[in-house]
């Protein structure tokens, strides 16, 4: 069965449990670099004490000892999850999967604030289309140890088909018809995620600035 992975974006680490406090069952929660440059590895461990599964989203892209180091430091704090970049490359994301023992790496494709024009300025080349270059990527992620991706809805069905059924394909930007899209280009669905064959589907805004997050959160989670 799919998880439901709530993204703490919250300003501190006593919101962020509180919030954690209305979750009745949470099972995953994610971190990313605000709370975890304010909070660091006290709050993490604060989430593994109350049972939850953590992602640690802070996707790395260094040099591969560098990124070696940070995972190992990830596993020695008992996180489930970890996100590095897929355009660190096979070395690094080799190291990385060499470090990761229990946990879970998963490799950013191309961030969804890109577009092809802007990813073609970055890569110094045309770039007719950004669904290809994901697939590319993420299948070099799998080849070099990656448990998986993490992907927009729109390059789903692109990457389960290429990646077959085993890799985990984590998937941000989940909004309901009625929800608030904020700042999110490119949203879904939860049960079209679901069905599109996505493992872990990332809600943040419309569980954390619910007047009911806990209803919300509960709704979704039967949605699964
Ligand atoms: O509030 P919202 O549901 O849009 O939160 C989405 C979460 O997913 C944020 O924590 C964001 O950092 C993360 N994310 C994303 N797009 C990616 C990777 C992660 O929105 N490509």
């Amino acid at each position: 069965m799919a998880e439901l992975v709530v993204a703490f974006d919250v300003p501190s680490g006593r919101e962020a449990l509180a919030l954690a406090r209305r979750l009745p069952g949470l099972r995953w929660a994610k971190l990313g670099p605000g709370l975890y440059v304010r909070e660091g590895p006290a709050l993490v461990r604060e989430f593994l004490a109350r049972g939850v599964h953590l992602f640690l989203d802070l996707k790395w892209h260094d040099i591969p000892s560098a990124v070696a180091g940070a995972v190992a430091a990830a596993r020695e704090l008992g996180v489930a999850m970890a996100s590095v970049h897929c355009l660190g490359g096979a070395g690094m994301l080799a190291a990385a999967a060499q470090a990761a023992g229990e946990v879970a790496l998963v490799g950013v494709t191309i961030l969804t604030s890109h577009d092809a024009a802007g990813l073609g300025q970055v890569l110094g080349r045309g770039v007719p289309d950004v669904g290809c270059e994901a697939e590319r990527l993420a299948r070099l992620a799998v080849q070099a140890g990656m448990r998986g991706v993490v992907a927009s809805g729109a390059e789903l069905p692109l990457l389960r088909a290429a990646l077959g059924p085993a890799p985990w394909i984590v998937v941000p930007g989940i909004r309901s018809p009625a929800d608030p899209v904020y700042d999110q280009a490119r949203t879904i669905a939860l049960q079209d995620a679901v069905r599109g064959g996505a493992t872990h589907l990332i809600v943040g805004r419309p569980i954390t600035r619910a007047t009911d997050p806990g209803g919300v959160y509960q709704r979704l989670v039967e949605c699964l």
